[in-house]
């Protein structure tokens, strides 16, 4: 029998959904910035989960020049695809088949309690909410137990879903024998949730109700300049950070600290004596400092599409490798009939 057992560097794993023009600002700091410092020590899998995107409706020539486009993103923030394999999850049938398996495992009670279902389904309306929204976690479960990450970097909106995937690991592990990694959440400490500019209490997201909250990556640095301009502070004058009564500045400072690596309470030090204009200018500077170089560098990935195939076929091709085998142990323990062309 093929092991799926994990290699012999830890792993991580994580994704990012195709569902944009352009990755956010919030997705880079609470989850791409740890991927690539990850990539250095770990085992690294980094996908685009199409199959997610499609939990809602999606224009199909939109959601393919996302995906390609999507990668193209992750290689030019500073995924390397000689130390993480790079794939995308349709490319793996193994994800369709495990999430199955899981789903059987899910309490119909467990499944309607995330958040995130309840949140998009009454948004939508029962009538607009398709199956799939309401299967979105065990898919997610699927995607990381296939691997056996010991972690998942994500942001804080995620931390549901990752419970639930802990919870169906040891659940298949007590029903049908030690199988799965019990994966934790790597979840940074202050880019956990970043705010929309325009709502400085709500997260940063493409849905949010007003498109200047939203910083994009692959935005003309003028354009994120004039949003970092507009973006709501507080009728107060003096910089510093209180989440509580200050969201929309300790959103400003969070963000700048991120970029340049400066601590957030020597950004507040330097700030003495000066108003939310600095503030705002510098974080501007700062996002264009970031965003020039990646922006160049998504454009030569597009460029060359060959190479991006390539890339994703490699990716592909190690991916379904492990997975297959994590399927193969699971259909066999579960008590299924491995067909000869599996073993
Ligand atoms: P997605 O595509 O919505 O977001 C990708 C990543 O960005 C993080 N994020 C944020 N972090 C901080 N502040 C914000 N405002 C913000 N907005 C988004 C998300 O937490 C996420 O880490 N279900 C996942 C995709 C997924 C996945 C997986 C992730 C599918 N399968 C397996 C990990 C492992 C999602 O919709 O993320």
């Amino acid at each position: 029998m093929t092991t799926s057992t994990p290699a012999v560097a830890p792993r991580v794993l994580s994704g990012i959904q195709p569902t944009a023009d352009s990755y956010h600002l919030g997705n880079y700091l609470g989850a791409l910035k740890q991927w690539i410092e990850l990539q250095e020590n770990y085992d690294a899998f980094y996908f685009i989960p199409d199959m997610h995107a499609i939990t809602v409706e999606q224009n199909p020539q939109e959601l393919h020049d996302r995906t390609i486009s999507g990668c193209a993103q992750l290689l030019a923030a500073g995924i390397d695809p000689e130390k993480s394999t790079l794939f995308i999850q349709s490319h793996v049938p193994a994800h369709a088949e495990l999430s199955w398996v899981l789903t059987c495992l899910t309490g119909f009670g467990e499944a309607s309690r995330m958040t995130q279902f309840k949140d998009k389904s009454s948004r939508q309306g029962a009538e607009h909410t398709g199956a799939g929204l309401f299967a979105y976690p065990m898919l997610m479960a699927a995607d990381i137990l296939l691997y056996h990450p010991q972690f998942v970097p994500v942001g804080e909106d995620q931390r549901q879903h990752l419970e639930l995937t802990r919870t169906l690991a040891e659940r298949f592990n007590n029903r049908y024998g030690e199988t799965f990694v019990v994966p934790e959440g790597f979840i940074p400490k202050g880019a956990a949730k970043i705010y929309d500019l325009q709502n400085p209490t709500a997260k940063m997201s493409k849905s949010g109700d007003n498109p200047r909250g939203l910083i994009n990556l692959l935005d003309p640095p003028k354009v994120s300049a004039k949003r970092i301009r507009a973006a709501v502070t507080d009728t107060d004058t003096v910089i510093a950070f209180d989440r509580e009564n200050k969201p929309g500045v300790s959103n400003l400072l969070v963000i700048q600290s991120e970029l340049t690596g400066i601590a957030i309470e020597d950004l507040v030090a330097s700030y003495e004596g000066k108003g939310y204009g600095h503030l705002k200018v510098d974080t501007a500077e700062a996002l264009e400092a970031f965003t020039t170089p990646l922006r160049a560098k998504y454009e030569e990935y597009m460029a060359d599409r060959g190479q991006l195939e390539a890339i994703l076929q490699r990716g592909a091709e190690r991916a379904n490798e492990i997975a297959a085998a994590t399927v193969h142990e699971v259909y066999e323990k579960i008590g299924f009939v491995v067909p000869s062309t599996m073993r």
